[in-house]
């Protein structure tokens, strides 16, 4: 058995092999019985891409990353939105004209369908289509400004001019597609970049990109479940991301009553002192800024609970990031905490204006869900356009304390103003504003007033996104 482990472990490369130097010895045997179990193929695979895909770790300096962040810090990122990607080359353009020159303007499309060059656009028929279709649309749309009331694009970064500027120079660079998944073609160096950027602005040693803060959540969560065989202790209130990721990891879960550090410390004390649980890896799960009430999470009382009973922590920093903290990055920032919570997960579509999520761990931690999330490697990478304009996004929230302290005094003074005309909203810390209606029906009809009345956009929500 010895020897079969060892002859598989020589067979795979480097990466590997450093991995199985450094890790630690519970997660070491974890992988090694996945090895054993032969469900190594992801690793493998990856170990031959490793050359064009290097490990985003901020103590790897391959691509100058380090020089590249200084200067990213000084400047914003527009000067490298073009040196460092690169412009998609379109064949087809080329194909199209050499059909042209040859055969006077027909293009065979497919078996059935032959297209004459330019008539497409002179058919009467087509041209009636495409009116039609726009005088429908000129219907609906009206001269009146609605103001959004609801929008997760807190900072409105998603219009600042620098953002779009670097958005519009991406676009003529490298084109609207990354082209791949990240281990085909979708990895572009403008994705290590920014997973560098996060692993700095977090504090950690590495970052891994996702599709969305969703996706992250699920990715992780899955994953980490499954090879480490997790036990997981999670808020009763969590966001449906995390609970989904929990899930599909099969792992067992205790729920612990939102924010309850006694109940919390219950179970956990239930765990350890249990025959078969004891030593098993324990992760608690929680969020740091729930949005459905805008509280915060005790997150040192947590982490001092995670210490006490051994266990591992995940947070969801989605609706914090951006926001708080010295640099912006979030609440776990704010309290100076970043290293003492294992995973930290967050999102580019709140704050940051842009698409895409993240999470920022140990080195291992991210090698490990990169090389074995399907949420990860199955599917196409973020586009140029999110991740540089994420990037652009994230370089003026740490350089622009002043956007982040007018964000929070509007916040101030609509919770101010709301309370002095007799609305009862929560008492929170947070940017969330939350008013009680308690009553669906009467809420509806509060947001269907203030759009039809005042121009104003608000999203009535109830149960089952909050509790009756
Ligand atoms: C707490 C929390 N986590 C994760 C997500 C998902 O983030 P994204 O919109 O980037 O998928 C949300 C979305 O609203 C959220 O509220």
């Amino acid at each position: 058995m010895k020897l079969k482990m060892e002859n598989t472990i020589n067979n795979l490369g480097s990466t590997y092999t450093l991995f199985q130097n450094e890790c630690n010895d519970a997660l070491k045997g974890l992988i090694n019985k996945l090895f054993l179990n032969k469900n190594y193929r992801v690793f493998n695979i990856l170990n031959k891409l490793r050359k064009n895909y290097p490990n985003v770790s901020i103590e790897n300096n391959e691509l100058a990353l380090e020089s590249f962040y200084n200067s990213y810090m000084k400047n914003g990122y527009i000067k490298y939105v073009g040196n460092t990607g690169y412009k998609m080359f379109n064949p087809f353009n080329n194909i199209l004209e050499e059909i042209d020159k040859n055969e006077a303007g027909t293009v065979p499309i497919n078996n059935n369908e032959i297209v004459t060059k330019n008539n497409n656009f002179t058919n009467p028929n087509v041209n009636n289509l495409y009116d039609l279709n726009y005088n429908n649309y000129k219907q609906m749309i009206t001269s009146k400004k609605t103001v959004v009331w609801c929008s997760n694009d807190y900072l409105c970064l998603s219009n600042d001019k620098r953002v779009i500027d670097v958005g519009i120079e991406t676009l003529k660079k490298i084109g609207n597609s990354s082209g791949g998944t990240r281990n085909i073609s979708g990895s572009l160096l403008n994705h290590t970049q920014l997973e560098y950027i996060l692993a700095k602005w977090y504090n950690k040693e590495s970052a891994l990109l996702f599709t969305s803060g969703y996706i992250a959540n699920l990715g992780a969560l899955e994953t980490l479940g499954k090879l480490l065989n997790l036990i997981y202790v999670s808020d009763e209130m969590n966001h449906a991301s995390m609970i989904n990721g929990m899930r599909e990891s099969r792992c067992m879960k205790y729920i612990f009553k939102h924010n309850d550090m006694k109940d919390l410390e219950r179970i956990l004390k239930t765990i350890r002192t249990d025959n078969e649980l004891k030593n098993r890896k324990v992760m608690i799960v929680f969020e740091s800024v729930y949005s459905m009430t805008g509280n915060t999470s005790n997150i040192p009382q947590i982490i001092k609970l995670a210490k006490k009973y051994n266990t591992l922590t995940y947070i969801d920093e989605v609706h914090a990031v951006g926001l708080y903290g010295n640099k912006g990055s979030g609440y776990v920032e704010e309290l100076k905490l970043c290293n003492q919570i294992d995973v930290i997960n967050g999102t580019l579509s709140k704050a940051i204006g842009s698409l895409g999520g993240f999470i920022c761990a140990n080195k291992y931690f991210i090698d490990v869900i990169r090389s074995y999330s399907s949420h990860f490697i199955f599917t196409t990478s973020l586009t140029p356009v999110n991740i540089n304009t994420a990037a652009e996004a994230i370089h003026i929230i740490q350089n622009d304390i002043n956007l982040r302290l007018k964000f929070q005094n509007v916040v101030k003074k609509t919770k101010q103003k709301l309370t002095e005309m007799g609305i009862e909203i929560i008492n929170n810390r947070t940017h969330i504003v939350v008013a009680l209606i308690n009553c669906a029906d009467k809420c509806k009809k509060i947001c269907d007033e203030l759009k039809h009345d005042y121009d104003i956009y608000i999203q009535p929500i109830n149960y089952p996104t909050v509790p009756r």
